[in-house]
């Protein structure tokens, strides 16, 4: 595996390669790797002739100093993990690089998808993610780009982005891995002490039940549902619970037999935040 820092080493590796014609597959990570994000970087590496994957834990999407400063940082078992499924170029830029003088964040339009659900509490968030995926893509300029269903509005945002934008990339959604008890992947797991890993798995079987109930029950029932399962949880507070039209991510109150639904669940573990959402049966 190649390791580049710099983007014009990378862009210029990239170019020599392209010469043959090859397809490039990209996975954009913040790095802290697990199973979840070697499952993309699998897809991309069976679709794709090269695989680039970033390594990049990107200030600008953080809304908490604090989160940006406690984000696990796990460089060596990274690039282990990487060599292990045969990834071919890793690319680490560092903050300079990226942003050069200027860390802020362009302000985006997307539609309005970009106010709901992870949008209204985490201020900035999306403008930052934009800013970086746009400036990665440009550096990167992949044929195709894999994200995690696990941020199911982030990747909604992102396929925006590349339409409006028209950035010419083919942008593939990829199922939420989970562990066997159900808890999403998620690099803030590590962060979890001992009780709030047994406590968290809690979150998705709160989400298959909602899955049972949306069969016949309506949004309000549903809803207060969730937020009873949470008022005395010992470990665990919820921050929004949310079942949203899957295209404009718009919360609903009555079904139409027509729509995808995905419910979209936040909670706190103390101050580590989790996310998961679950597609939900329409009928
Ligand atoms: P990060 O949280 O490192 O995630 C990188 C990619 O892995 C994202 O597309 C995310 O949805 C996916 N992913 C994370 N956990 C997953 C899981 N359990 N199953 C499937 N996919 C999973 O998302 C980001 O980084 C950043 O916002 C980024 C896009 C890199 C921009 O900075």
């Amino acid at each position: 595996m190649k390791i580049f820092s710099k983007k014009k080493d990378l862009k210029d590796c990239l170019l020599r390669h392209r010469g043959g014609n090859k397809t490039v597959g990209f996975v954009p990570t913040m790095g802290a790797l697990h199973s979840g994000h070697l499952s993309l970087i699998k897809e991309a590496k069976q679709k794709n002739d090269l695989v680039v994957v970033s390594l990049f834990v990107n200030p600008t999407q953080f809304d908490s100093a604090e989160d940006l400063k406690k984000y696990p940082k796990t460089i060596k078992n990274d690039i282990e993990l990487l060599q292990s499924i045969s990834c071919d170029i890793l690319f680490t830029p560092s903050v300079e690089e990226i942003y050069e003088n200027n860390i802020s964040s362009e302000n985006f339009d997307f539609d309005g998808l970009e106010h709901q659900m992870e949008g209204k509490f985490r201020e900035g968030h999306f403008n930052g993610v934009g800013t970086v995926v746009k400036a990665l893509f440009e550096i990167v300029a992949p044929h195709k780009a894999y994200f995690g269903q696990k941020d199911f509005q982030q990747l909604q945002i992102i396929k925006k982005m590349v339409k409006k934008h028209g950035l010419g990339v083919k942008v593939k959604g990829c199922p939420i891995f989970r562990q066997q008890d159900g808890l999403a992947m998620s690099s803030r797991n590590v962060r979890l002490s001992k009780e709030q890993k047994v406590a968290a798995p809690f979150v998705y079987k709160v989400l298959q039940e909602v899955r049972e109930q949306f069969k016949t029950q309506n949004v309000l029932k549903i809803t207060q549902w969730v937020e009873s399962q949470f008022i005395n949880h010992p470990y665990l507070r919820l921050e929004y619970f949310t079942i949203a039209e899957e295209k404009s991510l718009k919360p609903i109150e009555t079904k139409d037999p027509y729509k995808k639904y995905r419910a979209f669940i936040a909670v706190f573990a103390d101050e580590i935040r989790l996310i998961d959402n679950l597609q939900l049966e329409n009928f």
